[in-house]
């Protein structure tokens, strides 16, 4: 019988439907595996069943050893994995694409919401007994009808956030590599979409190519009036950069659902009443959170069983 390390605790459906096809091995606790532990329980093992707290590296293959045959990732984006060194050892890797595309739409449409809305700020007011009461001119957001909205990167997730945007009148724009057939949606250099948008939304994958590709000079070129919004991958934005912008007024917001260092955020974004901070949930519902789950023991399965990946990297 094939074994399966899971690294962390998955619906009770999923863990049934690979207890049914594998001896598997669980780490149960709340907390993410501890690399020392990851190390020592994937020896021997066919197939790696992880999340994107755990970095596979050439160290866990080694470790692995030559029976491994799957890395399968419980998350779209797959930074956390050394897909190279995967490649060079004949390991397949898959993550989980579509299934999680709605609820990640949704929440950054959330996000831009309560950032353009000041529904942190309000929130915090409320619950610490400081709110006056109702006042024409108090805590005054910013409309999203007639304005632009920026997608950098219109892949899966960057396609249904710009979907929704003629809900809420707004003007599409998108940055990347190529044009895609979008209708409505006006193709931009990143430049000139963060010189134009109001609300600019990160959807590109965390690559070499993107890291802090929100530096302080990119910052630099976005309206004073205009909003930031990250629910891709941390290292995309310069966190101390992004602080310094808000604090100083060059930026009017920023909501953050990731970060450089997770569980860490840059400390000096704390005290600022313009950052709204959240833990990496968007694609945190139990129906997303269960698909992804199914998807990665499908294609861990699906490996084992000597079939193509149902979504490969
Ligand atoms: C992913 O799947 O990459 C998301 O960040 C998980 O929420």
């Amino acid at each position: 019988m094939a074994s399966i390390l899971v690294t962390r605790t998955l619906p009770d459906a999923v863990l049934s439907r690979l207890r049914g096809a594998a001896e598997i091995d669980v780490w149960a606790e709340p907390q993410a595996i501890p690399r020392e532990t990851l190390l020592s329980r994937v020896r021997g093992r066919d197939a790696l069943v992880c999340l994107l707290t755990d970095r596979i590296d050439s160290e866990v293959l080694d470790a692995a050893g030559p029976s491994l045959r799957v890395v399968a990732n419980v998350a779209v984006g797959y930074n956390n994995i050394d897909v190279a060194a995967c490649r060079a050892r004949h390991v397949t890797v898959t993550n989980t694409p579509d299934v999680l595309t709605n609820a990640c739409a949704d929440f950054t449409w959330g996000l831009i919401l309560a950032i353009t809305r000041r529904l942190g700020e309000g929130e915090r007011v409320v619950r610490a007994g400081r709110w006056g009461g109702w006042a024409l001119d108090y805590m005054l957001g910013m409309e999203l009808r007639g304005k632009q909205l920026g997608i950098v990167g219109l892949g899966r997730i960057g396609v249904a956030v710009a979907e929704k945007a003629s809900a809420f009148g707004m003007r599409v724009a998108y940055s990347g590599r190529r044009p895609v057939e979008m209708p409505g949606a006006v193709h931009l250099s990143l430049e000139e979409l963060l010189r134009t948008s109001d609300v600019v939304s990160l959807h590109c994958p965390s690559t070499p190519e993107t890291l802090h590709l929100m530096n302080a000079a990119r910052l630099s070129l976005m309206r004073p009036t205009a909003y930031l919004i990250n629910t891709s991958r941390g290292p995309v934005v310069d966190e101390a950069a992004l602080a310094d912008a808000l604090q100083s007024g060059r930026l009017a917001g920023a909501a953050l659902d990731v970060y450089e260092r997770e569980p860490e955020i840059h400390p000096a974004l704390f005290g600022l009443e313009n950052a709204l901070l959240i833990p990496h949930l968007a694609s945190a519902t139990t129906e997303t959170r269960t698909a992804m789950a199914d998807l990665a023991a499908s294609n861990a399965l699906a490996v084992l069983a000597g079939q193509p990946a149902v979504t490969p990297v």
